[in-house]
């Protein structure tokens, strides 16, 4: 009679155990150097990652959650304003829209890619419309192309919620540089796993940090 096996859907310990003696290194020259909050490490992080996507740079932040709200603020985006989104993601996305005031409009998604339809986008588009905000669903990338030139039509700002999408390509590009800026969560179960969630948001052009 065949035996039963649970497969864990997540085994983070399994991962840790491949390069234990790396990762305990490491953490052992934080707490030597006391580098706990932002130093040279974060620094370091920061500028590989935004290497990695090709981006012109990144900023660690303390979630996925909070790289999305920090980037709509960023951009202005609050009260009175229309953000579109993908009705099919995890909350944190409808949430940070919420959480800066503005009104999140859920489209229907691609039936194929699970993806931001951008047939569904236009057609819920407003003059309060100021923003649309894709998800990576999956790692899979949503069609970008047609985002982005719906956006340069209508004026609108496109971040990228790339947080399950770390090294994803679209047409050859890295996602987290399709758009104007892009969000990625480094929650423990995620594609690229932190022991302390952090999250990046970054942009291909300089001026986020000023804002
Ligand atoms: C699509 C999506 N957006 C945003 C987030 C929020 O990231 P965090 O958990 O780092 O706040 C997640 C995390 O599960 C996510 O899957």
């Amino acid at each position: 009679m065949p035996t039963q096996q649970t497969v864990p859907l997540v085994d983070l310990y399994a991962q840790y155990a491949l390069i234990r003696p790396e990762i305990d290194a490491a953490i052992q020259s934080v707490i030597t150097r006391s580098a706990f909050i932002m130093g040279p490490d974060v620094r370091e992080f920061e500028a590989r990652f935004a290497e990695y996507c090709t981006a012109s740079f990144a900023i660690g932040v303390a979630s996925g959650t909070a790289a999305l709200e920090l980037t709509l603020r960023a951009y202005g985006i609050g009260a009175g304003d229309e953000v579109i989104t993908s009705a099919h993601t995890f909350i944190a996305t409808a949430e940070a829209i919420s959480a800066v005031g503005a009104h999140p409009v859920f489209a229907e998604i691609d039936a194929q890619t699970y993806n931001l339809d951008p047939d569904a986008v236009a057609a819920v588009l407003t003059p309060a419309t100021r923003a649309v905000l894709p998800v990576h669903i999956y790692g899979q990338p949503a069609d970008m192309d047609r985002l982005m030139h719906m956006a340069q039509a209508h004026d609108l700002t496109v971040i990228e919620d790339a947080a399950q999408a770390h090294g994803a390509l679209w047409r050859g590009r890295r996602v987290g540089t399709l758009g104007h800026a892009a969000c990625f969560s480094f929650y423990p179960g995620k594609n690229l796993a932190r022991m302390v969630t952090r999250a990046r948001s970054q942009r291909r052009t300089p001026t986020l940090p000023s804002r």
